[in-house]
């Protein structure tokens, strides 16, 4: 028979384990002073600049919230996996960060193809997923623990259609990559709204992530004659496109969606890009309060300007801790309750509210690259 003594000592080792609402996490799981957060981003390969900057933004919030404070009084830890652009790769590594990490939920990915590996592993597992920047529609289709804080692309499309109709271009070549469901589906959407509304398509061509010359697919949409070419995949091969248009005397401007956001667009493509146009979630030079603190901020820290990624991987893990706050908890229905209910929150990139479906309905602003920059044109609404 046990002692009093030996049963209060008993009880005192629990209660510390009792009180705690991770205790169950206890034994190999996260900390019980921590709140563990996975992150899938390519911080490595072909969309790299994608993952650095989105991880970027995203510890940015992270050092900012354990600043003031924590969660739920405990530390934000962010695990951080790099997919390195793989296909493949992004659901292995969400499965790691929720087994063995024990993560309450998971930010990212920004490439659409990327995020629709991970969607149905976290719908799964009951965890909320919440998808910075991947602009396909399927993406928050998957199901109800899966969420993005950034427009989608019939709206994204719509917005470079109607521009090109704008400026009197009647016949666009479109351009995609049909390795990227991102690329795919905003090509469409372009084709839909631009073809609805007067313009033709004059020719359409397609290449796989990775290849490095395009000279056949703009040799044959040089004889089309198009008045612009609509160029819906990533910055690496439209950067290479821009150039090789260029060495084939096509001086038709060049279009293209978020994509195309990189430090590294101009560093390919050097004076080619000059003149094009893309849409995008975010313009720097936006002279709005919360725009300028938040690039003096991130400007200070990484010494260089954020891009969208950036801007859009800081709101989307503000948006997740103002969530597990007013859930008063981690578990996962009570976060995914909480972050369906996010109403006019002001992010950097705009005000956001998630409707039914799970996505923010936000405005475009298009960019043009001059100088060798990223310059305002103007800004779309939905
Ligand atoms: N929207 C792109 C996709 O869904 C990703 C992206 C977002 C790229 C923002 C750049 C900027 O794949």
């Amino acid at each position: 028979m046990k002692t009093l003594l030996s049963r209060i000592s008993l009880l005192a080792a629990a209660l510390p384990l009792l009180s705690s609402p991770s205790c169950k996490d206890s034994g190999g799981g996260p900390a019980a002073t921590e709140i563990v957060i996975g992150e899938v981003a390519a911080l490595t390969g072909g969309t790299a600049t994608f993952g650095q900057s989105s991880h970027a933004g995203t510890q940015m919030a992270v050092d900012e919230i354990n600043a003031s404070g924590g969660l739920l009084g405990k530390k934000v830890k962010l695990v951080t996996e790099d997919d390195q652009s793989k296909q493949g790769e992004a659901g292995t590594v969400v499965k790691k960060l929720l087994s063995r990490e024990k993560a309450v939920a998971i930010l990212g990915e920004v490439a659409s193809g990327k995020s629709l590996e991970m969607a149905p592993i976290c719908q799964k597992a009951g965890i909320p997923m919440i998808s910075p920047a991947s602009t396909n529609p399927k993406v928050t289709e998957v199901g109800d623990y899966i969420f993005r804080i950034c427009f989608i692309d019939p709206f994204q499309g719509t917005v470079m259609a109607k521009f090109a109709l704008s400026r009197g271009w009647k016949k666009v070549a479109i351009v995609t990559d049909v390795k990227q469901d991102y690329s795919v589906g905003l090509s469409d959407f372009f084709k839909k709204y631009y073809t609805a509304n007067g313009g033709t398509i004059v020719s359409e061509q397609s290449y796989s992530s990775g290849d490095k010359d395009f000279k056949a697919q703009l040799t044959a949409l040089r004889g089309s004659a198009p008045d612009a070419i609509f160029a819906s995949g990533y910055y690496n091969e439209a950067g290479l496109m821009a150039v090789q248009a260029h060495e084939l005397g096509i001086n038709a401007p060049m279009l293209g969606g978020d994509g195309w956001d990189s430090p590294s667009l101009t560093q390919v493509a050097g004076k080619a890009m000059e003149g094009n146009f893309f849409s995008n979630h975010f313009a720097a030079e936006d002279a709005s309060p919360v725009i300028q603190d938040f690039v003096k901020k991130f400007t200070a820290k990484h010494k260089s300007a954020p891009d969208a990624m950036a801007a859009l991987g800081y709101d989307s893990m503000m948006i997740l801790a103002a969530a597990i706050k007013k859930a008063g908890t981690t578990e996962g229905k009570a976060v995914r309750d909480a972050i369906a209910s996010t109403k006019d929150y002001q992010g950097i990139t705009g005000k956001i509210t998630l409707d039914e479906k799970r996505n923010a309905t936000k405005p475009a602003v298009i960019l043009t690259i001059k100088d060798g920059k990223f310059v305002y044109v103007e800004t779309l609404a939905p």
